[in-house]
């Protein structure tokens, strides 16, 4: 079950039963909580199948994505370590099957193979990474630079065209740059006009630059 996971590459045959003996495996439907920011929960999440989305949001209900994970990615380390409550949310996007490790089973694996925690840190430390890009982005860009950023990151090419597919939400797009719905309309608007950007049947399909400034 979780040989799909970089996490547990360096495990045995034996060691790697011994951890599965440890998980209790659970099916969620699509939008429900898994871990709500604030608990004062431990223990671990593997997602077997299906995707979340791990976000922090304010009393008013207002959002901002962290990022979004899928199968052979974990979520829950956190809390598990400095046993301070929940730093963020996770909600399923879709059916998602998670498989669960408490504290005591994880510390005990780390105990006896520390190349997990080596892959724990490492993982880590690229979340710190995309952390610093964020804050960059958030404190040196204008929404402009940051949405245009955000739309070269989520393109891949497809046919020699720079494709987002599915296309994402105003909402969803607004929530990763820390901007509001409107301004992401507007700005999207006014790309479309100039032929920046295309919406061509639920794909968005950019244009190899945009213009430096709005
Ligand atoms: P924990 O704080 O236990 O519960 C929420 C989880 O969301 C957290 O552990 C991490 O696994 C995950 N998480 C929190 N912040 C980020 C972030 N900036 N990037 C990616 N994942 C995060």
């Amino acid at each position: 079950m979780i040989e799909e996971f970089p996490l547990f590459a360096g495990l045995g045959g034996q060691a790697r039963a011994a951890l599965e003996a440890c998980l209790h495996t659970k099916v969620y439907p699509a939008r429900v909580m898994v871990v709500s920011e604030g608990d004062d929960t431990r223990s671990l999440y593997l997602i077997l199948d299906g995707r979340v989305k791990v976000f922090t949001s304010d009393e008013d209900g207002r959002e901002a994505l962290l990022c979004t994970q899928g199968p052979g990615e974990y979520f829950g380390e956190m809390s598990l370590f400095d046993e301070a409550p929940r730093s963020a949310s996770v909600m399923t996007l879709e059916r998602t099957r998670l498989a669960m490790l408490g504290r005591d089973d994880l510390l005990r694996c780390l105990q006896d193979h520390p190349g997990i925690a080596l892959a724990l840190i490492s993982e880590l430390t690229g979340r710190v990474r995309r952390l610093t890009e964020q804050v960059k982005s958030l404190s040196l860009q204008d929404v402009y630079g940051r949405l245009t950023r955000l739309l070269m990151t989520l393109a891949e090419r497809h046919d020699g065209q720079l494709v987002i597919d599915p296309r994402p939400t105003h909402q969803q797009l607004a929530s990763r740059i820390g901007a509001s719905r409107e301004m992401v309309t507007r700005i999207l608007g006014d790309l479309a006009r100039g032929g920046y950007v295309q919406m061509d049947s639920g794909r968005m399909v950019l244009a190899e630059r945009f213009p430096r400034a709005w």
